[in-house]
Parts: structure tokens; sequence; C-alpha cells
């Protein structure tokens, strides 16, 4: 276990954020061997305490008293410990929202940040069309990709799905503390019938468990992440994106979008499985180059 200074002497915001980051370097663990890891997670525990720019708090020379310096002390030691910050400090931020992360949840991840923009970027036809516009995020956790899509396009409808009554607490709690409307509901997406009864809907997005249950994960995703959220049968590494396709015909409208993230090594054979009769299909690549998502528009 990593052995935690004790608190630094000196209480500016500068002398507390270089403890915080000499700690997690000092605590021999290869995950804060990295300068900018280390900095990156001192910064969200420093905005827990206090949510102003570190401009501002050195500019109104901000110091912290005794309880808050403990509180950080306890949060440092369960991050050296392996735990995610953003389980630790109970939020992390998504598309510019400050987003709620129980353990019931998926923490949101950056990659899902630009599934969202290849959604909005695909659902740009669609919106040149006049009329009302509805869409469904499948399997929403802490309710990220619902309510980043609601606070971009307020006049969109939205509704967002999820088998987990925990997660979907959450989610409504996001939704609420960031007074966004969504429409929330409990649904097996698996359940072609269930699904049906939502539709019909201009764009469908998705970022389904998709990893296979025997693959080995980082132990810090492994014990801190609800396997729901995770796990798909080995023998079935396909079986979101095969629901998704069989929604087309009844729920996806003529000239709608459908966007899901999915796991590198699966994206080819996402694609073949939504390859459909008079719908285009593309591969999506993140910015680390690694094909991370499909998006199908249907004629
Ligand atoms: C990978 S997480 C994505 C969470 C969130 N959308 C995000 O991107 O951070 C997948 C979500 O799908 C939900 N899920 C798992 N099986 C489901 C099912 N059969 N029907 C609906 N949702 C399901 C899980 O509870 C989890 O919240």
């Amino acid at each position: 276990m990593a052995h935690l200074r004790s608190l630094p002497a000196n209480n500016t915001d500068r002398s507390v954020r270089r403890w915080v980051k000499e700690t997690l370097k000092s605590s021999g663990d290869s995950m804060f061997a990295e300068e900018r890891e280390c900095a990156a997670i001192a910064e969200r525990l420093m905005a827990d305490l206090d949510p102003r720019s570190r401009l501002v708090l050195e500019a109104v020379e901000r110091r912290y008293d005794e309880g808050e310096l403990t509180k950080l002390q306890g949060s440092l030691s369960r991050v050296c410990k392996g735990e995610p910050v953003q389980r630790v400090v109970g939020w992390t931020e998504f598309r510019g929202l400050r987003v709620g992360c129980s353990g019931d949840v998926l923490i949101p991840r950056p990659e899902t940040e630009e599934v969202v923009q290849w959604f909005l970027e695909g659902m740009e036809m669609v919106e040149a069309k006049p009329g009302p516009k509805r869409v469904l995020d499948i399997g929403t956790g802490s309710g990220c990709v619902a309510l980043s899509i609601k606070a971009e396009r307020p006049h969109w409808d939205v509704v967002a799905v999820d088998i987990s009554e925990a997660a979907l607490s959450q989610a409504k709690a996001n939704g609420e503390c960031l007074n966004l409307e969504v429409e929330w509901k409990q649904v097996d997406a698996l359940n072609a019938e269930d699904m049906r009864a939502l539709g019909p809907f201009d764009g469908v997005v998705s970022n389904p468990p998709y990893i296979p249950q025997s693959e080995t994960l980082e132990p810090h995703v492994q014990d801190h992440e609800p396997g729901l959220a995770l796990f798909v049968p080995d023998s079935e590494p396909l079986l979101f994106y095969e629901a998704m396709i069989s929604m087309v015909p009844t729920s996806l409208s003529p000239g709608g979008v459908m966007v899901a993230e999915c796991h590198s090594e699966f994206t080819k054979s996402v694609a073949d499985c939504w390859k459909l009769e008079g719908a285009q299909v593309h591969l999506l690549s993140d910015l680390q180059g690694a094909e991370r998502a499909v998006r199908l528009v249907r004629s």
C-alpha cells in the first residue's frame, strides 16, 4: 500500500497541488509514472474541493483548511490503492457536463465523447429536414450520452433506456442536476418487442456492453466497473449490435442514423452485421487511430 506523506505544511493552492502530484509519483505505482496522469488526477481532486479554475484560486489566494486537507488525504489514499479518481470524487466531465458516476454505472470515457460527435455529425442531414426529432440512447448508464445530446440539441426529444434500475436512478439524478429533460425508461434492449414499442426514432446511439467475458481487464476496470456494463458472452460478442440492426426496419425512420461504439477488434464484424439493403455503413476511427464505432444511415 502506498505510504501517504503527511499533510503539506503550506496550505496554498499551488503547494497542495504539488503535494498531491508528488504523493502520487512517490507511490511507486506504474499507473502514476507519467507527469501528465498525476497532473490530471490532481486537477480532479482539487476541483472536487473547489471547482474554480487554478488561476482564480491563485488570484484569490485560496488556502485549504484542515477538514479539506483531511478529505483530500482520504481521497488520495483511495486513488493510490487503485480506485479510479472519478469513482473517488463521484463525478467526471463529459462533453463539458459534470456527470455523477456512482459504482452502479460505467465511468464515461473520452472515446464515447467522440461517438456522440459522430452521431451528431451523422444527424446533420436529418436535422436539415423540417419537423421534430426524436433520438434514442441504448444502455444509457450515467446518462452521459443522452444528456450531452439534449444539452447540445435542446429541441430534440431524447429517450434513454437501460436494464439497470440503479443506473437509471443515477442517470435521472444527473438529468435533474443539469436541468436537462430526457425520457428515462427501464427496458431490456435485447427484447425486440419492448424496443419496438418505443419507436420510431430519427437517430439511435449506443455504447453497449461489448467486452467478451473471458477478456482480461486492468484491475482498476475489473474491480470498479459494473460487469453488466462491460461484458457479453464470449460466444455472442455481437449480441447488442444484432438487436440494434433488427430494430431498423420498424424503429429507425427513413434517412435515420444509427451509431454504436464497438470493441476495436469487432468493428468490422459489426459493420458486416449492419449491412442492410439500401443502408450506408461506415467505420469510424478515434483520435488514437483505433476503429471505434460504426455508423449506419438508412436510405
Ligand atoms: C458500456 S455501458 C454504457 C454506459 C453509458 N452509455 C456510457 O457510454 O458511459 C452499457 C450500459 O448498458 C446497460 N445494459 C446492459 N445490458 C442491457 C440490456 N440488456 N438492456 C439495456 N441496457 C443494458 C448497462 O447497464 C450499462 O449501463
